[in-house]
């Protein structure tokens, strides 16, 4: 069955403490909003993960921003999956696009990523995305299926079905620029119609997939209510509990 989910990328903000209060807040503020259409995620930075995993207590999931290519050994200042998993952590997000660009994380690398992910029994959030000048000359389906091919469709069906895939075009992350609902419905359609083509309707059907870039309050009901688009991926406006809540309650 297909979830909606609404899903908090910290990025590099929030100190240890700053981000055990901000938990701490959201689980207050779900707590105060009763019953909610959707599943709530966290995705703060490694350090913070095991004293958020502790503060949410169960009501929200947890999840790492990125993991390791490797499975363990001489890789200084790498986190594995396997350690992400031992915070008590569910997901990992592979795949951004601030990780592709400022870190030539290929889908190649990528694809190592999400099986040692899911070898380690954690969910992936798989972020696709095109850039501006890929949109502007008519490339962001190939872009798009070639992400998806490249970083995800090497997995048994049985594995895809521990994936959410999240659509995120990377003119819009962080510049207050948002997709259209239509831009974004006609491209949810393009991946949902790519994974039917690998793995069949019904788990195509089954897959939560994600908008993110420049998601708030104002945008997402619209974002929310195309068929499909499950739910955001959520940068600047998770970074505090009212601004997140506005989101989560959109549904
Ligand atoms: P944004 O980031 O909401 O700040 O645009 C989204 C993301 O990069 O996940």
């Amino acid at each position: 069955m297909r979830k909606n989910i609404v899903a908090g990328n910290w990025k590099m903000n929030k100190t240890l403490q700053e981000g055990v209060q901000l938990a701490a807040d959201v689980r207050q503020a779900l707590a105060a909003a009763g019953a909610v259409k959707c599943d709530v995620i966290l995705a703060p930075p490694f350090i913070h993960l095991t004293e958020v995993v502790k503060t949410v207590g169960g009501q929200v999931e947890v999840s790492a921003q990125n993991c390791a290519a490797e499975a363990s050994g001489a890789y200084t200042g790498e986190v594995s999956a396997a350690m992400v998993k031992s915070t008590g952590c569910t997901y990992v997000i592979l795949g951004h696009s601030e990780r592709r660009s400022y870190y030539g994380e290929t889908n190649a690398i990528l694809a190592k990523k999400v099986r040692l992910a899911l070898d380690n029994g954690l969910k992936v959030i798989f972020c696709v995305g095109e850039v501006l000048a890929e949109r502007e000359s008519g490339k962001h389906f190939d872009v798009v299926g070639k992400q998806l091919k490249e970083g995800l469709f090497g997995l048994s069906a049985e594995d895809f079905a521990k994936i959410v895939v999240a659509y995120e075009p990377v003119w819009a992350i962080g510049t207050g620029k948002t997709a259209t609902s239509v831009e974004a419905q006609d491209m949810h359609a393009f991946i949902r119609k790519a994974i039917a083509a690998q793995y069949g309707v019904q788990l195509a059907d089954d897959t939560t997939i994600l908008y993110g870039g420049s998601c708030n309050g104002g945008n997402a009901a619209e974002l929310f209510a195309c068929p499909d688009v499950d739910g955001g991926l959520i940068g600047g406006a998770s970074l505090t509990a009212e601004k997140f809540m506005q989101i989560v309650t959109a549904f």
